[in-house]
């Protein structure tokens, strides 16, 4: 049998373990973790990823901040309020939402984000810190850090012996999961789009995390019978006919026929998805230094 892997019930005990963690902090005095959230323009998708963030964080008991700026905001303005919310005591993490506006370049912005408040884990501090194996003191990039929760629910934290395969080589994820992964002693693999024959690679990965943002490309025959299937994908698209006017989400993984063959796999929704959320909020509890960790 299959194992349809629950991200919501994963991230629901990681919400109610920040949750719970953020009471004794109140109860013994200290003040509530601080989250801001920082948006750039109208795109909707984003918009309503940074409602469910700033929700979540206010559910969590954060202190939890949204700032919304306009379309046509310079590199200077933005700048300027990153350097005041790094300035400001009562926020311990700081998180830009992307894609921002085509002017506005994200690196330097990103890399403006005081290390210790970086809690999407994309300044260069924290990437190192991953990619040498600390994972104590850094924060990691939330999706990826989800993403293993749930393949050590699977497999444990001891993945050796096992071969991974990462199809997506983003700052944002799959060079941090590969290094996850490489750090529970996985044998790791990345692949992409130059890549010369992914389902060929694929079907030697006991282990396949897809994140490449193309519908269902993961199909069934790419897989080795019994492989744990990570997938990662967040892909809109027309429904059948049947059901015109509406919009289905599916993720980079073919799920129905991969599920016949996977021993394990992740659903879109319901999968990943929700996890990216939970360890912001796990995340921000860090930064606030203040984590029973
Ligand atoms: N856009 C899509 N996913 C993410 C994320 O994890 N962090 C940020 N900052 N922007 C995103």
């Amino acid at each position: 049998m299959t194992v349809i892997i629950d991200g919501k019930a994963a991230s629901a005990r990681v919400v109610e373990d920040v949750t719970g963690a953020v009471l004794q902090l109140e109860a013994s005095g200290h003040r509530k973790p601080g989250l801001a959230v920082v948006i750039v323009g109208d795109d909707p998708s984003s918009h309503a990823y940074v409602g469910a963030k700033s929700r979540m964080a206010k559910q969590c008991g954060f202190n939890s901040i949204q700032h919304t700026l306009p379309e046509e905001t310079s590199r200077e303005e933005l700048m300027a309020l990153v350097a005041s919310l790094n300035a400001d005591p009562d926020i311990d993490g700081i998180l830009v939402q992307l894609p921002l506006p085509k002017h506005l370049d994200s690196e330097p912005v990103i890399q403006s984000i005081l290390p210790e408040k970086d809690v999407d884990g994309l300044h260069i501090v924290n990437a190192g810190k991953l990619a040498t194996g600390d994972l104590k003191t850094g924060l990691i990039s939330c999706t990826p850090a989800g993403a293993m929760i749930l393949v050590r629910q699977i497999h444990g934290n001891d993945l050796s012996g096992l071969h991974a395969l990462v199809i997506g080589r983003s700052n944002l994820f799959g060079k941090p999961m590969a290094q996850l992964l490489l750090n529970a002693n996985a044998t790791v693999t990345i692949g992409h789009s130059k890549s010369r024959d992914l389902p060929e690679l694929a079907r030697q990965a006991d282990i396949l995390v897809a994140a490449v943002g193309r519908a269902e490309m993961v199909k069934a025959d790419w897989l080795k019978p019994g492989a744990t299937v990570i997938d990662v994908g967040i892909n809109r698209v027309a429904a059948p006919e049947q059901d015109s006017g509406k919009s289905r989400l599916v993720g980079d993984v073919a799920f129905e026929e991969c599920a016949a063959v996977a021993g394990a796999i992740t659903p879109v929704p319901g999968g990943v998805g929700p996890m990216t959320i939970a360890m912001l909020m796990a995340n921000t509890l860090t930064a606030s230094g203040l984590s029973a960790r």
